[in-house]
């Protein structure tokens, strides 16, 4: 399906949930990069329209494959069929309000998905692996920034599948001295590629500040609620590490190059080491577009931290990455992401 007949012989890296918001923005940048890319999605948060995106992006086309990673069958079928060497595992629910209300689809999804695919991939002797974690792997913050030895806890389900699928893989590594994982811990991804043509789709009422922040600006909702002005940070809002999409994509190409020649496991932050306030980035955004945000101050949303950000040390040491974008190229991206495409993948 490729362009070039040596990438085609060239074996394939499994993209896992690549049709949505992260694996979207790394399939581009692995296509750019020459990979060939097999993804695997049941688009049970996404479209296939964000996978052609990629491909009109690149110019290159991406083996797409319709299914469960639940489904043992079609992931064996799969494997077998193809030479693939390597896995990025994105497909998982993420919505942490969701996960406390359904805890058993996200246990099932999240942990028995990831069950199900190293299953595969042991069987047919894939052990290069790279997992989507998340800075919600370390729960309320006792000191910042995080470096990847802070305290592990898990505040809700969402948060234990995480925890739980970087203590197997863990477990994984330790069983197979050739296999290798690189656990990615995002802190807060936002923006868009700046194509403007792939991004961020929410299904509904966004949960996530950037998305909402976006939909005001377009005049899909009247103001943003700002969830709490009395926490202990410089102006009382809540503080995140916002780091750019495209940024966290090339992270995955970094880890899958690391996870060629070192076997084991590592967990590796992906931030920028910098903290953005709530009205930091109101602020920011109003900057970089001319868009006003208006904006209310409303209770604080339950199970939300003061502040985190990340020590992202260890990913230059060890990947030899770090983020490059700005703020401002966060919102300008985004922006342009949300103004031509209002109602996301769905007006095409
Ligand atoms: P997303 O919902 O846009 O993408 C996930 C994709 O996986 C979707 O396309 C969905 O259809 C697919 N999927 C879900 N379950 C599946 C299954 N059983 N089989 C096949 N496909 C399945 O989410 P995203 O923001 O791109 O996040 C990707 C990964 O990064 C997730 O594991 C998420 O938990 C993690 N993460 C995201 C954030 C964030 O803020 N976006 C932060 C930290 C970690
Ligand atoms: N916020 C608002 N108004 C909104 C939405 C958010 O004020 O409408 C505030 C929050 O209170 C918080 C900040 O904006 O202070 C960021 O909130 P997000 O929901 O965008 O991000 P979180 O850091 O709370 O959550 C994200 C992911 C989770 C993950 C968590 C920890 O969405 O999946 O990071 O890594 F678990």
């Amino acid at each position: 399906m490729s362009h070039s007949h040596s990438a085609a012989s060239a074996p394939s890296v499994l993209v896992t949930g690549g049709a949505g918001y992260i694996g979207t923005h790394t399939m581009v940048e692995l296509l750019n990069a020459g990979h060939n890319v097999v993804c695997i999605d049941n688009f049970s948060n996404s479209s296939p329209e964000a996978v052609r995106r990629v491909e009109k992006i690149t110019g290159r086309q991406v083996t797409l494959v319709e299914g469960d990673i639940r489904d043992t069958d079609t992931l064996q079928v799969l494997l077998s069929q193809r030479p693939i060497d390597r896995v990025i595992h994105f497909a998982a629910l993420k919505a942490v309000g969701e996960s406390v209300s359904r805890p058993l689809a996200y246990y099932d999804n999240n942990i028995g998905g990831t069950l199900a695919l190293l299953a595969a991939c042991q069987q047919a002797g894939v052990r290069r692996f790279v997992f989507s974690s998340s800075a919600t792997v370390y729960g309320n913050p006792q000191a910042l920034p995080l470096t990847e030895d802070a305290p592990l806890s898990a505040v809700n389900p969402y948060g234990a599948t995480k925890l739980m699928v970087e203590r197997i893989l863990e477990d994984m590594c330790h069983a197979d001295p050739q296999f290798a994982v690189v656990s990615l811990r995002y802190f807060n991804p936002v923006g868009a590629h700046d194509s403007g043509t792939i991004g961020e789709d929410p299904r509904d009422i966004p949960n996530n500040l950037f998305p909402f922040i976006t939909q005001v600006a377009v005049g899909k909702r009247p103001h943003l609620n700002v969830f709490g002005n009395d926490w202990p940070t410089h102006d009382g809002t809540g503080v995140r590490d916002y780091i750019h999409v495209v940024d966290l994509a090339l992270g995955h190409l970094a880890a899958l190059d690391y996870s060629a020649q070192q076997s084991g496991y590592a967990a590796v932050n992906l931030g920028t080491g910098r903290g953005t306030s709530v009205l930091d980035m109101v602020h920011a955004f109003e900057h970089a577009t001319g868009q006003r945000v208006p904006h209310v101050v409303a209770p604080r949303r339950a199970g939300d931290i003061a502040a985190c950000w990340a020590d992202p040390t260890r990913a230059e040491r060890l990947l030899n990455w770090r983020a490059q974008r700005s703020l401002e190229q966060m919102c300008a991206s985004g922006w342009t992401w949300q103004q031509g495409n209002p109602d996301g993948y769905r007006r095409s």
